[in-house]
Parts: C-alpha cells; structure tokens; sequence
C-alpha cells in the first residue's frame, strides 16, 4: 500500500454536487483528493478476505444471541427482542454494512469498527471515488481499478430483495431530515432501488451447466440472436474482455465503443449512430447469474444512459433439465407497460426459439457416439471454463 500526494482536480467541487455529493466540505475538510492510496491485488484480496470472515463471525453472533436470548448483551429493548428473532429465522435479506480497519499494508488488518445500522460514506466510496478514477488516473493507466464494487453489489442486493418479494411491495427509507449527509446517502440508495422489474419463469430440457456456459459467452449472440439483443455485425466478437475470479465467483466484463445500437435496448431507448456497451457478467454459485448490460452514446459515460440488469436463479429439474427464475431490471422508462411487454418477449424469444433449438441440439448429440470429449477453447470461454470448474469443485466437496 503506498499513500501518494497527487494534485486535485481542478473541478473536483462541481463535479461532486454533480452526483448529489454536496456534503464534500462538511465540518471543513472531508473529502480531499490531495492523497490518495495504491493497493495491491493482494491487498485487496486481504481486506475482503478479512471482511467476509468477520461478517461470517458477526452472524455467528446474531445466531448465538437470538438462540440464547442474549439481547440485554446489545441493549436490545424488549419490545425490539421478538421482532429481531422473528427477522433472523425468517432470514431476511440485509442490505449492507461497513468496516473500519487499521491497516497499513503489513500483517492483518485491524477491525475498529463495524457499521451495520447507519454506514455512511456510501456515495463517497461508490461513485464519487469511481469518477475521480475515470478522470484523473484511468487516462494514463486505464487498467487502474477501484478496489470495490459498493455500487454494482447495492443493485444486486436490491435486485436480490426484489426476486424475494411480491410485485408493488412498497420500500420505506428513513434519515435524520437536518442532516445532509444522512440525506445525501438515503438519497443515492434510493437511486439505487428505483430500477423496475419484469419476472419470467422457463423449464428448459438441457442440463444447468449447458445453460451456464450459453450465458457466459455472449458472443453467440452476433449469430444466433441478431435482431433480438445483436445487431448481427460481430460487434459483440470484437469487444475487449476481461475475465477475474473473486473466491467462488466469476466475472467476465466486456467494453464494446463506436458500436451499433444494440437491438437489446434500441427498440425502447432513442441512441445516436453510435454506442458504447457495457456488459458484466457475474456469476456465484450454485446457480445465479447477474448480466449487467449498460449502453450510452459513443463517448459519453457509462452511468448516463440506460441499464438493465438480467438475473438468472438457476436450479437443476433433472441432469438434463432446468428451472430458470429471470428478473430483467431497467432504470428508464419506469411506468411503461410497453417496455415491460418487450423486454418479456424478448427474453422469451431468446431463450425458448433461439437459444432453445441450440442448446437441445447440443444435449441430444452429447449422448451420441463420436460427440467431441475435449471440445475446442477460445478465449470467450475463459468465463464458462471457469464456472464449470467451480462447479465441479463444489460438487466434489459436497460429495466428500
Ligand atoms: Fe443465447
């Protein structure tokens, strides 16, 4: 970990209160761009590994103090105890939290504190952090990362929530009114749960890991699905992609500039000629898996145009069959009936006709004699190999 001096943007200011980051000078000095910190990969990799193991060790605790009535521990008031119990057996879903550690690099890190009631520096250390990136260190090192993905995890938390409850379920938010911090962060997590949502549910006679590696490798859609979610030109074949583990997960992102349209978005979304994609595919086993799509006008940012999020739960019927439960999640054209309309047929037509004929194809001639064993690799595999040895490696485990 190296801690840099480094000259602030000359517009830093304005470009906070851009993304309602309007508390940058509270009590003072808050935010200052006049440091900053270098990690390694495995740096990081130690924080999160630190960060699962104590939220583990925290439920642990819930655990222990719901079971033995352990509440007078945390000053629970009596009229909360049943509420909190309840909560905890029915395992409801939790949005987030966060830890303060003591770390500088060297041995473990220290936990200071844990926030899970009101973590603040949401914004902060989502967006507002990812922009200085953007525009002051990816010019010259494009491959520079953020070291979090807060703002991809909060949408797949709220998605996760949405899959859970039924349609029209209302979300109440709540802050201390006269504090603009308080406000600032309610205000960016609200953002974040205004996306609407279509389900769809499909039995489908192919085995889940067929149906994992069709999901993995996007670039089949220039040929199999042109006019539905490709354009048809090998545009998605020519993106540039990168393919990273993180413990049992798997994420492939792929980055597609001054490209067409996307029929995905094109017959509900008004574009110039040209387009930007964005696509991150996210898989955790045993069987979900997040496509995060986002497209702009060529140029412009990613988080300025539109974005759907299509999350697939996954669980196998049969060795050869599968339920799939789809959640397809837009953040434009919130009140359209018309849109919902599209996004279910489109979905129905890629995966029942398109992908359908494929995929049962394949599974029949897998039994066959003469069906290839050691099947020819490309690098848009990366991602599929990978889950299918997750996957095997589970199944091992599990097996003993
Ligand atoms: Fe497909």
């Amino acid at each position: 970990m190296i801690r840099e001096m480094i000259a602030p943007r000359t517009n830093w200011r304005e470009d906070c209160e851009a993304i309602g980051f309007s508390y940058h000078s509270i009590d003072g000095t808050y935010w200052d761009e006049t440091r900053c910190y270098r990690f390694t990969a495995d740096e990081i990799d130690t924080l999160e590994a630190a960060t699962a193991e104590l939220h583990a060790r925290c439920l642990d605790a819930v655990e222990h103090i719901v079971t033995r009535s352990r509440f007078d521990a945390l000053a629970i008031p009596p009229a909360w105890r049943d509420r909190v119990a309840r909560s905890w057996r029915a395992k409801e879903l939790s949005l987030f939290g966060r830890f303060d550690f003591a770390y500088d690099g060297n041995g473990s890190p220290k936990l200071l504190e844990y926030n899970a009631d009101t973590p603040t520096a949401l914004l902060e250390a989502s967006v507002a952090q990812w922009r200085w990136l953007e525009q002051k260190i990816r010019p010259a090192d494009p491959d520079a990362d953020q070291f979090n993905s807060l703002h991809e995890k909060l949408i797949a938390s709220w998605r996760a929530f949405a899959v859970t409850w039924s349609a029209g379920t209302p979300v109440h938010f709540t802050c201390v009114a006269d504090s603009v911090e308080d406000c600032g962060n309610l205000d960016y997590l609200r953002d974040e749960a205004n996306f609407r949502s279509v389900r769809n549910y499909f039995c489908l006679p192919y085995s889940t890991a067929l149906m994992f590696d069709n999901l993995m490798d996007l670039s089949h859609a220039d040929f199999l699905h042109k006019g539905l979610i490709s354009e048809g030109m090998g545009e998605k074949t020519r993106a540039t992609m990168t393919t990273t583990d993180e413990g049992d997960c798997v994420r492939v992102r792929w980055v597609l500039r001054d490209a067409l349209p996307s029929p995905t978005f094109a017959k509900v979304w008004k574009f110039g000629p040209l387009t930007d994609h964005y696509r991150e595919t996210h898989f955790t086993p045993p069987g979900i898996l997040r496509v995060d799509l986002a497209a702009v006008d060529a140029g412009r940012r990613q988080n300025e145009g539109v974005r759907l999020i299509v999350t697939h739960c996954v669980t196998p019927e049969t060795e050869t069959s599968l339920h799939e439960f789809t959640l397809r999640s837009r953040n434009f054209a919130l009140a359209d009936a018309k849109v919902d309309a599209h996004f279910i047929e489109q979905q129905r037509k890629v995966i029942l006709e398109e992908d359908g004929w494929m995929l049962t194809a394949i599974q029949q001639r897998m039994n066959e004699p003469g069906f290839a064993q050691e099947p020819m690799l490309f690098n848009v595999d990366t991602g599929a190999v990978k889950v299918r040895r997750v996957m095997e490696r589970l199944i091992a485990a599990e097996a003993g």
